[in-house]
């Protein structure tokens, strides 16, 4: 597993990671969720053995990533931010390179670059130049020179930044497919990221980690959790229905908008969908839709991030 202890990092005035703790089993998906310059790319080269911290220790297994770095980064697999790779190579020579470097001979050489080649799904691009690959491609090469030792432990510095949504939920389905027995760290400002691979999300904001949970768990701490909207099929059924929905006990409060309310729970105890649907059958109300919702991250993260409003029940 890998252990964080008071990792800190200071450039100069500013504290880039201020004071970070934490610790990750296998299986895990780690997701660290900040915005631009939280301090997640520098948090990721300290774990990496890239950068030294000013204060604090990282162990990967047991190999401490200063004083046993060589051990340590044999079980790690990076993918640095922007994906960096040598143009004007091919992926077959630049994945060949790695390869070597990380010990492989000639016939083991050729049996990691087809098993990478594979997951990649590189086969059609292995002798094209780098630089003439679409970003989708060289980020698959990326993620391929890091896989090509069978890390037990994957670093990811936003791998899905700048792709199209269909490449992105390529290169995430092949992180899902992955992350079986390893360890996987991902570095994203994407929310829906976090949602749709991770199983654990870490909230960095200045630096600090100011929130560590399940994905789920985030969903819980939104105002909208369980909150239930009523899309009414006459407008002017609104305020009716509105005034009738504030008088149930389990209602917090009714939001209206052009054609539909929106209910917050007074209590998050799944009580507050029945009760208006119980409600909806007894005044016989003609709705167009009714759902009840999982919560909204990006409430729960501006509010964590930016000191917003108080989130939680
Ligand atoms: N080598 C460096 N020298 C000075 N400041 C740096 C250096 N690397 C990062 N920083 C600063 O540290 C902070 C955190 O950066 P970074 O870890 O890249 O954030 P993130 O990856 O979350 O966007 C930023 O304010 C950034 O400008
Ligand atoms: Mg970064």
């Amino acid at each position: 597993m890998i252990e964080v202890t008071h990792l800190q990092k200071r450039f100069g005035q500013l504290l880039a990671v201020d004071d970070i703790s934490f610790k990750i089993v296998p299986g895990e998906i780690l997701g660290f969720l900040g915005p631009n310059g939280a301090g997640k790319s520098t948090t990721m080269k300290m774990l990496t053995g890239f950068l030294a911290p000013t204060m604090g220790k990282v162990s990967i297994w047991g190999c401490d990533i200063e004083t046993d770095k060589l051990s340590a980064q044999k079980q790690i697999g990076y993918l640095p931010e922007g994906t960096p790779a040598y143009e004007e190579m091919t992926p077959r020579s630049f994945l060949d390179f790695i390869a070597e470097v990380r010990g492989y001979n000639k016939s083991e050489r050729v049996e990691r670059i087809a098993f990478v080649t594979e997951i990649m799904a590189l086969e059609s691009v292995l002798d094209q130049r780098i630089e003439t690959l679409s970003k989708g491609f060289k980020r698959r090469v990326g993620l391929a020179q890091a896989i090509i030792h069978d890390p037990k432990v994957l670093v990811l510095d936003e791998p899905t930044d700048g792709l199209d949504p269909n490449q992105k939920y390529q290169v995430r389905e092949m992180i899902r497919g992955l992350s079986k027995d390893k360890i996987v760290i991902i570095s994203t400002h994407i929310l829906e990221e976090i949602a749709a691979v991770c199983t654990r999300v870490a909230i960095i904001s200045n630096g600090k980690i100011v929130s560590d949970c399940t994905p789920r768990e985030l969903e819980e701490k939104s105002r909208y959790h369980q909150a239930v909207t009523l899309k009414v099929k006459v407008q002017e059924d609104l305020s009716k229905f509105a005034g009738r929905l504030n008088d149930l006990d389990v209602v917090r409060s009714v939001e209206k908008n052009e054609w539909e309310l929106l209910v917050i729970p007074e209590h998050k105890d799944g009580s507050l969908l029945p009760a208006i649907a119980n409600l909806v059958k007894e005044e016989d109300w003609q709705l167009a839709e009714l759902f009840q919702e999982k919560g909204r991250l990006d409430e729960v993260f501006r509010s964590i991030t930016e000191g917003g409003p108080h989130v939680g029940s």
